[in-house]
């Protein structure tokens, strides 16, 4: 069996805490050995089981952090929204209505044109660190469209999410609740093979807190996960949704009220923020210091989508989170990997500890700290998965 050493690592986040007591479990000097596409030991390289290693790969004294696990993401769509964006820099307002126009787009795209477009994301993704990444549907809002969607977002990553709620199509403006039947209905029937998450757009120009409750009832009842999108562009009930209904994640929560904070200290639900949607469209940011001061765990996603955040840059969120919503540097490192992981409760990725899988960037520098202090500079140098190195 082939075993392999990364060795000189200058500086390694395990984000175990037992390595030095704190969330990134910092180790420096540090090597560990992959086997089966698994860590299967970590320590000080001066101790390393060298024997036991067929291959070496030399970090020559740069940092390697766990994989980004973007766990939010809208990427499989046809067509972009550039001239919205411009509109948008130039003073027009961001509300939930350009969706439909990238909807009009994806139901003529066919499957091949929306699987080439989901792997260029993905690509571009893992070359900037992400080796975990969630997929959407809610560009088709038909049976058929939003099926498509999923049998495409299936052969790009496991963690494919049903959100047939994304907004009520034009066909349905005037009777919205046959919408919300047929999310219930058919098309979840239809979206149930290709999904592992039920997900719904629980805001202003979206769907009512009741429609919410109802759809992400009926998908637990077919045995999907649910998580939630809240509190994007008012406060409301998202939050208080999610955590009764045991939600992985409630995304967005740009605003939040003390009731919401304490509901999600006291649960498993990890709150998603996305402020690269807040900087594409000019908005306010979470407060997330409230959310850390209330111990509330927190992860980091692009959000990718043509409309609100179009980036898979991961380096370049942690430098907003950074910059702009006072994240140290060690919690945006966090939430961008164990916070995803968490996310998407996932326990197997977003760390480098024993037995988890062999996801890891090498950065081209001493520290993960240049993530947000060199922002916008590329520093993965090279990107692993399971093990094997994919850039
Ligand atoms: O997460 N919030 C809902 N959906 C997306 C926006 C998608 C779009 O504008 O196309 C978001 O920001
Ligand atoms: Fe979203």
């Amino acid at each position: 069996m082939t075993r392999t050493l990364v060795d000189n690592i200058g500086l390694l986040v395990t984000n175990d805490s037992s390595f030095d007591g704190t969330p990134l479990g910092l180790l420096r000097n540090a090597a560990f050995l992959i086997e089966k596409g698994s860590i299967t030991w970590v320590g000080e390289s001066a101790s390393a089981p060298r024997a036991e290693a067929q291959n070496k790969i030399d970090a020559h004294g740069r940092c390697i952090i766990p994989g980004f696990v973007d766990s939010h993401t809208h990427l499989i769509f046809a067509g972009d929204r550039s001239d919205e964006f411009g509109a948008r820099m130039r003073g027009e307002q961001y509300s939930a209505g350009g969706i439909g126009y990238t909807v009009e787009l994806t139901r003529k795209a066919s499957n091949g044109q929306l699987l080439q477009s989901g792997r260029r994301l993905i690509a571009e993704a893992n070359s900037s660190g992400t080796t975990t990444i969630e997929c959407k549907s809610g560009y088709g809002l038909t049976v058929d469209d939003e099926a498509r969607q999923l049998v495409v977002a299936k052969q790009l990553t496991p963690e494919t999410t049903f959100l047939g709620a994304h907004i009520v199509p034009k066909e349905y403006f005037d009777h919205p609740d046959d919408y919300v039947e047929l999310v219930c209905g058919p098309m979840l029937e239809a979206a149930k093979p290709n999904a592992k998450w039920i997900d719904v757009f629980c805001d202003k120009g979206a769907f009512t807190p009741e429609q919410s409750r109802k759809i992400l009832k009926a998908g637990i009842a077919k045995g999907l996960l649910p998580r939630i999108h809240a509190n994007q562009f008012g406060p409301g009930e998202g939050v208080q949704i999610g955590v009764e209904l045991d939600a992985a994640s409630v995304d967005h929560v740009t605003y939040l009220s003390d009731s919401d904070i304490d509901l999600l200290s006291e649960s498993e639900t990890i709150a998603t923020l996305l402020p690269a949607a807040e900087f594409s469209t000019r908005s306010n940011y979470s407060d997330a210091r409230r959310l850390f001061e209330a111990g509330v765990k927190v992860a980091l996603a692009t959000d990718c989508n043509p409309g609100s955040s179009y980036t898979t840059n991961m380096p370049f969120v942690i430098a907003i989170a950074v910059r702009d919503l006072y994240f140290s540097p060690e919690q945006a490192v966090w939430a961008a990997t164990k916070g995803g992981a968490m996310a998407l409760r996932r326990k197997d990725v977003g760390h480098l500890g024993l037995s988890a899988s062999a996801d890891f960037s090498i950065l081209s520098t001493p520290s993960y700290v240049h993530l947000a202090y060199r922002p916008g500079v590329p520093l993965i140098d090279e990107v692993w998965r399971n093990g094997n190195r994919i850039k």
